[in-house]
């Protein structure tokens, strides 16, 4: 069987000159690709009890949907600010290249909730940090966040020091 690393693809440079972008769709195009994915995730839950799974656009919307569905849960989209249509919260962040604003309904999470955060990718650590205060704004706790790939050198965990961090697979 295939590991993970196996499905994802490497392309220098892109989309910009130092960046060596880490490619899910060839995991997630590939039937056994997509399986092991969402399995490997749903592992890093083992034990732990949560509500509902939230996730950032767009990556995160591929993982954490069928890992909620899977499990039982709701689904709460963080998206990019400008496409949610009712009343939401946001948070700014920096991203490994760029900056962003993301949004969240206000009534996505309710108080108490206890918060998985789900990701393709860490970099920078700036998308689940922003995530993370948006949930607890809204009265959430987050319990775990998981990753399928960390970018260990960005060093984004030291970002998420206070939450209980997981990944998948590993680049230095
Ligand atoms: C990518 C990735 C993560 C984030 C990681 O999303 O899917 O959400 O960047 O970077 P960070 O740890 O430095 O915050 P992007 O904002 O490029 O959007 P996309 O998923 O729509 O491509
Ligand atoms: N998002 C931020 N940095 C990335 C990278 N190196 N590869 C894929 N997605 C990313």
């Amino acid at each position: 069987m295939k590991k993970i690393e196996e499905y994802v693809t490497s392309i220098p440079d892109f989309p910009e000159p130092g960046i060596i972008f880490r490619d899910i769709t060839s995991v997630i195009g590939d039937p056994d690709g997509l399986k092991l994915a969402i399995d490997s995730l749903d592992d890093l839950l083992e034990g732990i009890d949560y509500d509902v799974v939230a996730g950032a656009e767009s990556r995160g919307f591929i993982f954490g949907t069928p890992l909620a569905y899977k499990n039982g849960k709701g689904f709460a989209l963080v998206r990019k600010k400008g496409k949610l249509p009712r009343e939401t919260i946001e948070a700014s962040y920096d991203l490994e290249y760029g900056s962003a604003t993301i949004e969240m309904h206000k009534d996505a999470i309710k108080p108490g909730q206890k918060v998985v955060l789900v990701d393709d990718l860490i970099a920078t650590g700036g998308t689940m940090e922003a995530a993370a205060r948006l949930v607890e704004e809204l009265g959430g706790k987050v319990v775990k966040i998981i990753f399928l790939i960390e970018l260990a050198g960005l060093k984004g965990r030291e970002k998420l020091a206070k939450y209980d961090v997981a990944s998948v697979i590993c680049y230095d």
